[in-house]
C-alpha cells in the first residue's frame, strides 16, 4: 500500500493514510498530516497488523485543513468502515444535517465524512458493502471516486467513480484501484477502464464492475505502454530533473509512426470525419496552466500552416464565458493527466454546443480522451514531478502534427512543404539535447540568483508564452515573484518595475526570421537596458547582435521560427529546478499543489 501511494503521492502530498482489514480481526488503519513520510514513521513506530485487503490515500486538502484529523480515511460504524474519497461532495452540508439530526458524531471537517457515515447506515440496512456504495452514489453531488473497505467483508474493496479517476489493476492471485496505473504499476501492466457511474468491487481473484442502477457492465481491457522503471529517478536528483532529460526522447516518441510509405501525415487515432475537419471555421484550445501555454504556442503555428483562426482558452473561463461554439469549431483539449477537472467540463461543454473535441493527452485510460470525439497522444510516459516539463513539450509537437494533418487535409500547404517542416522536428530531439548538455551555465546563474526575490520573463511572438511557461516554473518551484510578458506590452505598464539589478530573462527570436521581429525584442532589451535591468538572454548560435545588450546570454541552436519555442523553453526549466533546489526546496512536490487538479 505504501508502495502505491509513493508512486501516486504527486498527485496530492497534504496527507495520508490506510485503512487495512483481515478476516476476523477488528479493521486497523492510520493517518498522518503532511508528507507520507510522516505516515511510514508512524506505521514504523506503530505497525499495523497483517491484512489481507487495504485502502490508502494521499490528500490534497479542499474542504478543511491538512492536519491528522481530516486525513483519510475517514472511520464509521463504530471504525468497522473506512472510506477514502477523491472530489468533492457539494451536498455534504444537507447530508451532515441528517446525518447530526440521526445521532452521528462527526470527527473532521470534511465533505468526505458524511459519504463514509451514510455508507455506514447503507450498509447496516444491506448488509452488503456494494449495494450500500451504491446507494450512496445516488445520493451524492458533485464528484466523486470512493474506496470503501469494512471488517465484515475483509477480502473485498469496492470503489465508486463519478467524475474523478479510477482505475483497475489487474493482478495474479491480487487486484488493484487506483487514481492512476502509476499505484499499481510495478505489480501489474493489465487493466481495466472504468466509466463515470460505476461501481467496482475487487477481491483476490475477482472483478466485478455494476453502473448506478445496478446493471453489470463489462469494462474496457488496456496493457499500460510503460513499466516501473520510467516511474523512478533513474539516478537523478529528482523527477524533474529526469524529466527535463527525458524531453529528447518524449519528443522523438510523440513523432514516431505518424507518416505512410509516401511520406504523408496519418494521425490514425484521429476518427472525426474529414469533411467534418475540412470544414472546420475556427479552433479554441482549452486547458489550463503549462498546458495551456502549449496552446498559445500552437496558435502561432496552426495560424500560420492553416489559415485557421485559433483561441485559446483557459478551461475554467471557457464554459461560464458563453462561448460561440459550434459544429464547425474544433476544439482542442491539452491536457497531459487527462484528468485536470476544469478542461474536462470545458470539453463536456464544447461537445454539447456540437463542436468536435479533439484531445492531446499523456495518460491513456483517463477520462478526457474518451470523452472526445479524437485523441492524439503524447508519448511522454510518466511525468511524476509536478511542475511540467515533458508533457509541455511533446504537447506542443504533438498540436504541430495536428496543424500539419490540417494542412495537408486542407490543402493549405503542399506534401513538400509539409515534408519540409516534418523533417525540421524530427531534428528537434537532438537540438534539446544539445540545450540540455550545454546546462551547466544556466545552473550555475540560478545557484548564483538563488536569494534573487522577482524575475521577469520576456518574449514575442511564440516567445510569449515561453516567457509566461518560464515565470510559471519560478513561482510554483521556488515561491519567488515571476511574471512573463509580451515584450512589446512591457512599455505599457510594466517597464515601471524595473530598477537597477532587476533579473530580466529575453527570449529573442531567430534574427533569420521576420527581421522585424527580432530587431524589435533587439530594442526591448535595450529599453530595460537603459533602466538598469540584468539582461539574461536567450538567442540563437551566432546571434551576436544580443551580444553588446546582454549580461549574460544562453545560446541555443538554431532552428526555424515556430520551433523554437521546444528549445527556448529548456534554460528556463533548468533555471527554476536549480534556483529552488539551491533554496533548499522539494522540486517535485512543491507546497499547495497537485499534478492532476481533479476539482474544479
Ligand atoms: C505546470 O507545471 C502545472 N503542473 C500545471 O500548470 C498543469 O500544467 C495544469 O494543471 C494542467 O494539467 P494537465 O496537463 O494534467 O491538464
Amino acid at each position: 500500500m505504501i508502495d502505491g501511494l509513493r508512486r501516486l503521492e504527486y498527485r496530492g502530498y497534504d496527507s495520508a493514510g490506510v485503512a487495512l482489514v483481515a478476516p476476523g480481526a477488528p479493521l486497523s488503519s492510520a493517518k498522518k498530516a503532511g508528507k507520507l513520510v510522516n505516515l511510514v514513521t508512524e506505521l514504523e513506530e506503530n505497525p499495523l497488523p497483517p491484512a489481507t485487503a487495504a485502502i490508502g490515500h494521499t490528500r490534497w486538502a479542499t474542504h478543511g485543513a491538512p492536519n491528522d484529523l481530516n486525513a483519510h480515511p475517514h472511520l464509521a460504524d463504530g471504525g468497522q468502515l473506512a472510506v477514502i474519497h477523491n472530489g468533492i461532495v457539494e451536498n455534504f452540508a444537507v447530508l451532515k444535517k441528517e446525518l447530526l439530526a440521526d445521532g452521528v458524531t462527526f470527527l473532521s471537517e470534511t465533505d468526505t465524512e458524511v459519504a463514509a457515515h451514510l455508507l455506514a447506515k447503507e450498509h447496516a440496512a444491506t448488509g452488503d458493502l456494494t449495494e450500500a456504495m451504491r446507494r450512496v452514489a445516488l445520493r451524492l453531488e458533485g464528484t466523486f471516486t470512493l474506496l470503501a473497505v469494512h471488517a465484515d467483508q475483509p477480502d473485498t474493496v469496492v470503489g465508486a467513480r463519478h467524475d474523478s479517476p479510477l482505475v483497475v489493476g489487474l493482478g495474479e492471485g491480487e487486484n488493484f484501484l487506483g487514481s492512476d496505473v502509476a499505484a499499481f504499476i510495478a505489480y501489474t501492466r493489465e487493466a481495466l477502464e472504468l466509466d463515470q457511474d460505476q461501481i467496482v468491487t475487487i477481491t483476490a481473484d475477482k472483478v466485478s464492475v455494476i453502473d448506478f442502477a445496478g446493471e453489470p457492465v463489462e469494462p474496457r481491457r488496456f496493457t499500460v505502454d510503460w513499466d516501473a522503471e520510467a516511474a523512478e529517478k533513474g539516478g537523478f536528483a529528482s523527477f524533474m530533473d529526469k524529466e527535463i532529460h527525458d524531453q529528447p526522447q518524449a519528443v522523438g516518441d510523440t513523432l514516431l509512426g505518424r507518416t505512410d510509405i509516401d511520406g504523408r501525415l496519418i494521425l490514425d487515432d484521429l476518427r472525426i470525419d474529414e469533411a467534418v475537419l475540412r470544414s472546420v471555421d475556427k479552433i479554441i484550445v482549452i486547458a489550463c496552466g503549462t498546458a495551456a501555454y502549449a496552446g498559445h504556442v500552437a496558435k502561432y503555428a496552426i495560424e500560420h500552416w492553416c489559415r485557421i483562426p485559433v483561441e485559446v482558452e483557459l478551461a475554467h473561463e471557457f464554459r461560464y464565458r458563453d462561448p460561440v461554439v459550434n459544429e464547425k469549431t474544433l476544439v482542442v483539449a491539452v491536457t497531459q493527466s487527462g484528468e485536470t477537472m476544469d478542461t474536462l467540463m470545458a470539453v463536456r461543454h464544447a461537445r454539447e454546443q456540437g463542436a468536435k473535441v479533439v484531445s492531446i493527452v499523456n495518460t491513456h485510460g483517463s477520462t478526457i480522451p474518451r470523452e472526445s470525439d479524437a485523441v492524439l497522444y503524447t508519448h511522454a510516459g510518466p511525468e511524476i514531478a509536478v511542475a511540467s516539463t515533458k508533457a509541455f513539450l511533446s504537447q506542443i509537437t504533438a498540436a504541430y502534427l495536428l496543424g500539419l494533418y490540417l494542412a495537408q487535409l486542407r490543402g493549405n500547404k503542399f506534401p513538400d512543404e509539409i515534408a519540409e517542416i516534418f523533417d525540421d522536428l524530427k531534428a528537434m530531439p537532438a537540438k534539446i539535447q544539445e540545450v540540455i548538455d550545454r546546462g551547466g551555465r544556466v545552473r550555475e546563474i540560478a545557484r548564483w540568483m538563488s536569494d534573487t526575490s522577482s524575475v521577469l520573463f520576456l518574449g514575442r511572438h511564440v516567445g510569449f508564452p515561453v516567457a509566461m511557461e518560464g515565470a510559471l516554473k519560478l513561482k510554483e518551484l521556488a515561491y519567488i515573484h515571476a511574471e512573463g510578458f509580451a515584450a512589446g506590452e512591457l512599455k505599457h505598464g510594466p517597464i515601471a518595475l524595473i530598477e537597477p539589478g532587476q533579473p530580466v530573462f529575453v527570449i529573442v527570436p531567430s534574427p533569420r526570421g521576420r527581421d522585424s521581429l527580432h530587431s524589435k525584442v533587439i530594442s526591448n532589451i535595450q529599453e530595460i537596458r537603459a533602466r538598469g535591468a540584468r539582461t539574461l538572454v536567450i538567442a540563437e548560435d551566432g546571434d551576436d547582435a544580443v551580444l553588446p545588450f546582454a549580461d549574460e546570454v544562453f545560446w541555443v541552436p538554431q532552428s526555424p521560427t515556430l520551433l523554437a519555442p521546444l528549445l527556448t523553453v529548456v534554460p528556463l526549466q533548468i533555471f527554476a529546478c536549480e534556483l529552488a533546489t539551491a533554496r533548499g526546496l522539494d522540486v517535485d512536490q512543491p507546497r499547495n499543489l497537485a499534478k492532476s487538479v481533479t476539482v474544479e
